[in-house]
């Protein structure tokens, strides 16, 4: 039996929200805009890389079972983000790497199978520490809308539940240490660049960019006591170790905390039998 779980997310964006979802933090919801803008493309990715894996390269029936999950729920990531970002068009922000990221995700579809997956370890892994951070400290969404919050920590829920999975097969395929690390340097720094000036764009068309107040809240959400770049360190750093595995950072108490108390949030669709 599978140990995840494919949920859908009973949050209805359809009737829009608003431009400062999360108030006064117009810093915070320009990176997450920034970041909810690179989900779809970079999902599908992940989804393709792991069917590209021929069924009986996985001998484990668990891990194949999850990984057809891990594929319905990164699927229902994609859907829910693409109504997130129809709305922010409508507001008039604009994905300005999509044409870059598209070619891209091109160029990594003709790549051979290991640095495929390797790349998508890499992006897993930060979604894993993104989504650590969001679950451990909930007061970083504080102000937002409820149905942003939702939407936020579901996602967050969901990578935490599968952050192993596309690992566990890049091991499973016979994935090696140089490989997984070097490709986790190189997405390092194309995915800090790029949010970075996504989210600078985002806030360019807030015409927010110059305004003073912006940056105070910018430091914080980085380097206040509960910053995110402290929180990035040390698991940032662990990702290099050669017996590195996603679940050395046991984390499902966060997990299981947030779907007891927000079991209304979504319904479950089930599981994979193995
Ligand atoms: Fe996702
Ligand atoms: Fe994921």
């Amino acid at each position: 039996m599978s140990t995840l779980t494919v949920r859908k997310l009973n949050v209805d964006l359809s009737r829009g929200f608003d431009r400062y979802w999360l108030k006064d933090e117009v810093y915070r919801s320009a990176f997450l805009n920034a970041l909810s803008m690179s989900f779809p493309l970079g999902e599908q990715m992940f989804i393709d890389s792991v069917r590209a894996v021929p069924p009986d390269a996985i001998l484990d029936p668990a891990l194949r079972a999850e990984v057809k999950d891990f594929v319905g729920q990164e699927a229902s990531h994609r859907y829910v983000h693409q109504q997130y970002n129809a709305e922010l068009v409508r507001q008039g922000y604009e994905y300005v790497l999509e044409e870059k990221t598209r070619k891209r995700m091109e160029l990594i579809a003709r790549l051979p199978l290991h640095d495929r997956l390797a790349i998508t370890c890499a992006l897993e892994h930060y979604t894993a520490m993104l989504a650590d951070f969001v679950l451990r400290h909930p007061e970083w969404l504080d102000g937002a809308e409820d149905r942003m919050r939702t939407l936020w920590s579901w996602h967050a829920a969901e990578e935490t539940e599968h952050k192993a999975v596309a690992f566990d097969v890049y091991k499973t395929v016979g994935g090696g240490y140089w490989k997984r690390v070097l490709w986790y340097l190189h997405v390092s720094l194309v995915f800090w660049w790029e949010m970075s000036f996504q989210t600078v764009d985002n806030l360019k068309r807030d015409r927010r960019l110059w305004k003073l107040s912006t940056w105070p809240g910018a430091a914080r959400a980085w380097f206040g006591r509960k910053g995110l770049a402290w929180h990035l360190v040390k698991p940032g750093l662990d990702y290099l170790a050669p017996r590195f595995h996603p679940w050395q950072h046991d984390n499902r108490d966060l997990l299981q905390m947030w779907l007891e108390s927000n079991d209304d949030a979504f319904r479950s669709i089930g599981s994979t039998p193995a």
